[in-house]
């Protein structure tokens, strides 16, 4: 592990106190962690430090701090708001916690599983299965989205419908703090009213407070068979009138209620392979529902296609498809689950990741799409996303061929995205948080009361600005720089 010419004491203090083994300073082999998903943002890393346990991070956090020297925490490096990339503006260690992957505790009788940060979402499906239970949180990225990141981001998906966002499902955080303390609030108590909950404060702050090391997560019941079904409809409002009649027929069954437009669904038949359409004919606007029912329940796949054939008698629906197997499920999803790529694949869009009260989601789709068009003659609107949450990503793609557009018009788009999400009393991030990508806007458009409020949260727990600079508030307001 060669040392870097600028920090030889810093990383030598730092292989004592974690293991030689646990730090990375070469250059090619950093790259991959350096750069965001979207490949947006590179940043700078003295090294990456992967300790093996909560005793290793807060050892590393005392000696960069003593140095004045930054931690960026990263999981799966898998954030949409480049969240996990280090700054290019000061040093700064790259603190994975990929190696602290130990489910510490499974319980069936208490309904918890304890997890590092950097155990793996499908890592904690398939332990919380292999105890008769299920951990309800699921993403695209499950792959590789972790713990850690999946708390710092109060992390949403597709499965948010029934048993919420990543805040529902923590019971207890241990995170090591900006001074190298622990708290250790891992406790698996259901009540619990001694004053201010720092697990929700650590919860969504996206690595700026602390260091999540583990959490104790809510597992629920598991679900002997699911449903899955494509429904073809004219309009966003018809979905929503579809989801209403599905959930006074199956009650809280319904687990996920996901929207596509026509051209969602063109893309992911275009850029990805093995994918082919469920429906005979193309529809204006698709959705992906799946239903749950534990052992003693009826037969789901029978009421969901009941109550799909109603809504298709009734003119609500246009056609819908029930898959017959797990594999026909799967594949369902994996049209939903693909999207993200596909739009990758195709080229640079301005991405936006907005929310809106649910029942006025139909009507901001509508005036929203027609606002941006008039306005950016030829841009893409290219809206999809988690219907049933009021939680849509409204992307704008450029004019066909137009390659320079993103670069002259992103970022006006995005504001004038935003400032129509905001006239609804909508927020600028549902679900992604605001790392890099979101903070200007979230400057711009934040409520000065809110941010004074975190501002002061983050000057207490974090008052020289270590962890994650850069990221959720603007450098300047959280400290003086190192
Ligand atoms: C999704 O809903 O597919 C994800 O949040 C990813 C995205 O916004 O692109
Ligand atoms: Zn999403």
């Amino acid at each position: 592990m060669p040392a870097t010419a600028t920090h030889p004491d810093l990383l030598e203090k730092i292989a004592v106190a974690v293991g030689a083994g646990a730090i990375e300073a070469d250059p090619a082999a950093m790259a991959p962690w350096l750069t965001d998903w979207r490949g947006r943002y590179t940043g700078r890393a003295l090294a990456i430090v992967s300790p093996r346990d909560a005793a290793g991070v807060q050892a590393v956090v005392r000696i960069a701090g003593a140095a004045g020297i930054a931690i960026v925490p990263q999981g799966g490096n898998t954030s949409m708001v480049a969240g996990a990339t280090p700054p290019v503006d000061r040093p700064a260690i790259l603190l994975s916690l990929r190696r602290m992957t130990r489910i510490r505790a499974l319980s069936p009788e208490d309904g918890i599983a304890v997890a590092e940060g950097g155990v793996i979402l499908a890592d904690l499906h398939a332990a919380a299965e292999g105890i008769g239970r299920r951990f309800p949180l699921s993403l695209a990225a499950k792959g590789s989205a972790t713990i850690g990141g999946l708390i710092a981001t109060n992390a949403g998906g597709t499965q948010v419908l029934r048993f919420g966002t990543m805040r529902s499902l923590v019971l207890g955080i241990e995170a090591v703090l900006a001074d190298g303390s622990l708290f250790e609030g891992l406790s698996a108590l259901r009540k619990d009213n001694r004053g201010y909950d720092l697990r929700q404060l650590l919860a969504g702050s996206e690595g700026t407070l602390g260091i999540v090391t583990a959490a104790s997560l809510r597992l629920v019941p598991a679900a002997a068979r699911r449903a899955v079904g494509w429904v073809g409809l004219g309009s966003p409002q018809d979905a929503l009138t579809l989801l209403r009649q599905l959930e006074d027929a199956l009650g809280d069954a319904i687990e996920s209620f996901e929207i596509l437009p026509r051209d969602a669904l063109a893309l992911v038949l275009a850029h990805i392979p093995g994918t082919r359409a469920p429906l005979a004919e193309d529809h204006p606007w698709q959705v992906l529902v799946e239903a749950t029912a534990p052992a003693s329940g009826g037969d789901i796949a029978e009421m969901l296609t009941a109550s799909l054939a109603q809504a298709i008698d009734s003119g609500l629906a246009r056609d819908a498809t029930v898959a017959a197997s797990e594999a026909q499920a799967e594949a369902l999803w994996k049209l939903r689950e693909s999207v993200s790529e596909a739009e990758r694949v195709d080229g640079a869009a301005a991405k936006h990741d907005v929310s809106v009260p649910v029942s006025a989601m139909p009507a901001f789709l509508h005036l929203a799409r027609g606002q941006v068009e008039a306005a950016f003659p030829g841009a893409r609107v290219l809206a999809f996303g988690h219907l049933g949450d009021g939680n849509v990503h409204f992307n704008v793609r450029p004019p066909t061929g137009d390659t320079g557009w993103f670069a002259r018009e992103g970022g006006a788009v995005s504001r004038f995205v935003h400032d129509l999400v905001m006239a609804e009393g909508g927020s600028i991030s549902a679900e992604h948080g605001i790392g890099q990508l979101k903070l200007a806007e979230f400057v711009r458009t934040a409520d000065p009361v809110r941010l004074a409020a975190m501002r002061a949260i983050k000057a207490a727990l974090d008052p020289r600005g270590l962890l994650n600079p850069g990221k959720l508030l603007p450098l300047a307001e959280i400290g003086p720089a190192q």
